[in-house]
């Protein structure tokens, strides 16, 4: 059965306390719940994964870095390595995230680079695509996640589909409080889907889980994780609230997440 993540991205918000408090305060409320195939996880800045880390350690929650080098080491002011990573026994990284693609242009090739760098280290990959507003007004969605997906995965072995976590967030509803509708998302899901089937057989696609993200919260989870290949969500703003939080797992784990 696949994994549901609901997952938090807390992108550029939360300092230490904010931090050691959050994570303090839903750890208990985790350990109370029967998660069964739900995984919860944030993804807290690089100054404070180690904090969420030690707080979190041995319960359910897990933690990701929102982002990894490419290069392994070496003179790279400001950049953080897989192996940097690997070292607090890190075992997630969001990578090709919309905002890096935007503001630090970010090509596909280049989330490649970072997939092959957190393999080394044993790091899931959470992997994101989406296409802009542009894009999907001029009917080209399919096309971008298409070449978006030939782009990150070209020359990637998958053997069991659980080696990384695909995430689809359409630009257009990251933040704008216009999420995707349960049908729209669950139209881009089956096609990645069966571009998986396609390019790595049926175990790999069964498998893999794929996010939705973009303005899920509490109220539009529940229709959202109804769809077939919907396994959980990438969640920024409402990720920041504990109850919000804590919320949206109790929704994964009543929908059972009874997929595949
Ligand atoms: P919002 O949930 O704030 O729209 O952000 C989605 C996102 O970008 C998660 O990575």
């Amino acid at each position: 059965m696949r994994k549901l993540y609901i997952a938090g991205n807390w992108k550029m918000n939360k300092g230490l306390m904010e931090t050691r408090v959050f994570v303090q305060r839903v750890v208990p409320e985790i350990n109370k719940q029967d998660l069964g195939n739900v995984i919860p996880l944030i993804a807290p800045a690089y100054p404070f994964l180690e904090e969420a880390l030690r707080e979190s350690f041995s319960s359910a929650l897990q933690v990701a870095a929102q982002d990894v080098s490419y290069h392994s080491e070496g003179a790279y002011t400001g950049e953080v390595s897989a192996q940097m990573l690997a070292s607090m026994e890190l075992k997630y990284c969001i990578v090709g995230h919309s905002e890096r693609r935007q503001y630090h242009n970010e090509t596909d090739a280049m989330v490649k680079a970072r997939m092959l760098k957190l393999f080394e280290h044993n790091i899931t990959p959470i992997v994101c695509i989406g296409e802009t507003l542009a894009q999907r007004e001029e009917g080209k969605t399919e096309e971008v996640i298409i070449n978006q997906l030939n782009g990150c995965l070209e020359g990637i072995k998958l053997i069991k589909g659980t080696e990384i976590i695909i995430a689809y967030e359409p630009v257009w509803a990251i933040g704008t409080g216009e999420n995707a509708t349960p049908w729209q998302a669950q139209e881009v899901h089956k096609l990645i889907r069966n571009w998986l089937k396609n390019n790595y057989g049926e175990t790999v696609a069964n498998e893999l889980s794929i996010l939705y993200g973009g303005s899920i919260k509490p109220a539009n989870l529940k229709e959202l994780l109804e769809g077939e290949d919907i396994d959980g969500g990438l969640i920024g703003g409402a990720s920041l609230k504990e109850e919000d939080f804590l919320e949206m797992v109790k929704i994964a784990v009543a929908s059972k997440g009874e997929k595949c």
